[in-house]
């Protein structure tokens, strides 16, 4: 019978991000990076010439192929699954597409209450399993190399927000701004009902073996602070209050935040009770020690565009990054997704130089 009353801890054989998450001081930093998988891979492309990005992503052997490119090319200390944000919203009632010249859009965006109140809060095993799928065969695919962990992720309420009332990528956030300014609660009816939706989703991913979540706000840094406390951190606050994330056996699942734009936002997002606040590269991350003390681990935060840089230029800025990041509650990574065109030898050497091998 396991002890119920022993207080959750990291285990020592937890993965090294787990315990990095934490704060335990490590020899060396774990290392991964966001849109670890992507067209910047031959791998990928090859898998990609014959099927598309939804397929890919609907089919657990394919999305579990792709999401182990990376590991298995380049040796990353974490596998995330091979998915979108925007799969909740299709669950909920929209209908998704993906081509190459737009890339993501939803048809008929959210423009009205009508539109808002048609939306269900879907199951997540029965409208998106095979996420769950993919995962849990990644758990047992990587479970010989029990120190590489197994990310699962969600986009924020307000990032999906911003997807179903624009329609797709936006420059400009006209219609999202519009609501926002408009009609403030029936934006808020709406990021409640995301909420929902993504405790749902997550937690369906800690059940299938998930040791980390992270909720990526990519369109976080779009709005003022007083803005960002009103329609974004009480969705963060009230979706990682909603998560199981010490499970039944006493193993704790930390969660990560990511904001694209985040440097005037950073106490707040230290607000939100995330373990690890994932920095862009606009904020040096000592700057970030410094204003959020309590944080427990930082992650980032290389510019994605500085992997097109020769090895000699690389070099020495990802070394400044590790001196800054520290062996204690830090977590490597770039400051936003891997861009396509990245050369492949760039992204092998990053990953060598932090794990002490180039
Ligand atoms: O990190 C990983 O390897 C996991 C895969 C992953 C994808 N999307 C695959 C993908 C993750 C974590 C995401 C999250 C995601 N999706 C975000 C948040 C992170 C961020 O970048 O800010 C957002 C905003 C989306 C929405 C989305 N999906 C966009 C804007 C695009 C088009 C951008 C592009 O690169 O063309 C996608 C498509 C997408 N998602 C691709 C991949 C590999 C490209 C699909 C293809 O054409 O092959």
């Amino acid at each position: 019978m396991p002890d119920v009353a022993t207080p959750p801890s990291v285990s020592l054989d937890a993965p090294r991000l787990v315990r990095a998450c934490f704060g335990e001081v490590l020899d060396r930093p774990p290392v991964w990076l966001m849109r670890q998988a992507g067209r910047y891979m031959p791998e990928y492309q090859a898998v990609r010439a014959k099927s598309d990005f939804i397929t890919m992503c609907k089919t657990p052997d394919l999305a579990v192929d792709v999401s182990l490119q990376p590991y298995r090319a380049f040796g990353m200390d974490a596998v995330i699954v091979f998915s979108d944000i925007l799969f909740p919203c299709e669950a909920m009632g929209m209908t998704l597409q993906f081509t190459d010249k737009v890339g993501p859009s939803l048809h008929d965006p959210l423009r009205s209450a009508a539109d808002i109140d048609r939306l269900i809060i879907p199951d997540p095993i029965e409208k998106t399993g095979f996420v769950m799928d993919a995962l849990r065969t990644l758990r047992a695919e990587l479970s010989s190399n029990p120190d590489t962990a197994l990310i699962g992720f969600a986009g924020s309420p307000w990032t999906l927000a911003s997807y179903m009332i624009e329609g797709g990528s936006s420059k400009m956030y006209v219609h999202i701004k519009s609501l926002m300014y408009n009609e403030p609660q029936l934006l808020h009816r709406l990021l409640g009902k995301l909420s929902e939706t993504i405790i749902l989703y997550l937690n369906a991913q800690i059940d299938a073996g998930v040791h980390m979540v992270q909720l990526f706000d990519s369109w976080g840094g779009i709005v003022s602070p007083d803005q960002y406390r009103e329609f974004i951190l009480p969705y963060q606050q009230q979706v990682f209050a909603g998560l199981n994330r010490t499970k039944p056996d006493g193993t704790r699942v930390p969660v990560t935040l990511y904001v694209n734009g985040s440097n005037p936002m950073l106490e707040l997002m230290a607000e939100s009770g995330a373990d690890v606040l994932s920095i862009d590269w606009q904020t040096p991350l000592a700057q970030a020690r410094q204003r959020i003390p309590k944080t427990l681990a930082l992650q980032g935060n290389l510019d994605p565009n500085a992997l097109f840089a020769k090895p000699e230029v690389l070099g020495p800025m990802i070394d400044a990054m590790l001196a800054d990041g520290g062996n204690t509650g830090y977590i490597a990574n770039l400051g936003h997704g891997v861009l396509q065109g990245t050369p492949t030898e760039h992204v092998r050497f990053m990953v060598q130089r932090i794990q002490g091998k180039a």
